[in-house]
């Protein structure tokens, strides 16, 4: 979190700038110099800016040209094909944009996140990951998997109820109704089922460390984890 809030800064502080350089303003070195210091103090005391904010100061050319190469994995309109992939499609934005900067500062390390992740978000800047993240979440998500109806109405069961004997939480409670997630929870209907799997053994085995949803996931055996993800795929 302290790594994230200071990157922001860094990056606000270069585009204030950036500013005075645009307005012309000649400054001397050492004038520059304290007038850094007094927009990091600034920055300190200012809010946080919005992602819509950040995202305003690269342009949907540039965003595009980012998404092409994502596209190889995740589809263009981030309805991925192979279920290593997860779909972007419809996901929630402030969790788009919080997992590209788990990705980058290598907080989310599990196994595919290492592989695939990391060298991809190296470079992004905070502007780029909030323009992904915008772009993403505004595509049309997957249509759902149709999966075995038994499956589907245990998993359902356990998604809207949980199993207080068993120390299950209501996933419901977080992800929402239709599990479309809200803000830094994920949309988890018309994940693919296998991805959804190999995540909940992730958090299980703290190889993706979440505290909230490490809790979640220790006690789900592997049963009940197909019910969920069989259930999650098959939700629109
Ligand atoms: C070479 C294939 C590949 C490319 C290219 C790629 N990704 Fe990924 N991405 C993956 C894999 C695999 C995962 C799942 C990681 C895991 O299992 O933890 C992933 C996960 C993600 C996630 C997390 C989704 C979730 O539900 O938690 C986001 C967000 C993401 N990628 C965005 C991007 C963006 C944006 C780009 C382009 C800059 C990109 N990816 C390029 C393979 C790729
Ligand atoms: C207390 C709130 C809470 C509850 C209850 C909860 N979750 Fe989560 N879940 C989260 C949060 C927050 C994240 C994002 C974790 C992160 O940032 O890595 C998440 C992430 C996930 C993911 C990863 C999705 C992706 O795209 O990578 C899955 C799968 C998931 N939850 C399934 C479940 C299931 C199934 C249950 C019920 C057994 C459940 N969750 C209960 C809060 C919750």
């Amino acid at each position: 979190m302290i790594k994230q809030a200071s990157t922001s800064r860094v990056s606000v502080n270069a585009q204030s700038l950036r500013r005075n350089a645009r307005r012309g303003v000649s400054l001397a070195l050492g004038l520059a110099a304290v007038s850094a210091i007094a927009a990091c103090v600034a920055q300190q005391q200012a809010p946080k800016p919005s992602a819509t904010e950040v995202a305003a100061s690269v342009t949907p050319d540039q965003v595009q040209g980012i998404v092409h190469m994502c596209s190889s994995c995740h589809g263009i309109t981030g309805v991925s094909v192979s279920p290593t992939f997860p779909r972007l499609a419809g996901q929630q934005e402030a969790y788009l944009e919080a997992q590209l900067k788990a990705f980058r500062d290598h907080t989310r390390a599990d196994p595919h996140a290492h592989t695939y992740m990391w060298g991809m978000a190296q470079h992004l800047s905070d502007p780029m990951i909030a323009g992904l993240a915008t772009y993403f979440s505004s595509q049309k998500p997957a249509a759902p998997t149709p999966g075995d109806p038994q499956l589907v109405a245990a998993g359902g069961k356990l998604f809207m109820e949980g199993n207080a004997d068993k120390g299950i939480p209501i996933c419901q409670s977080c992800h929402g109704d239709h599990a479309l997630g809200m803000d830094t929870i994920p949309r988890l209907a018309s994940q693919h089922h296998d991805y959804l799997v190999e995540q909940l053994k992730n958090f299980a085995s703290n190889a993706r460390n979440n505290q909230i949803m490490h809790e979640n996931a220790k006690t789900l055996d592997n049963d009940q984890i197909e019910q969920l993800a069989t259930y999650l795929a098959a939700q629109p």
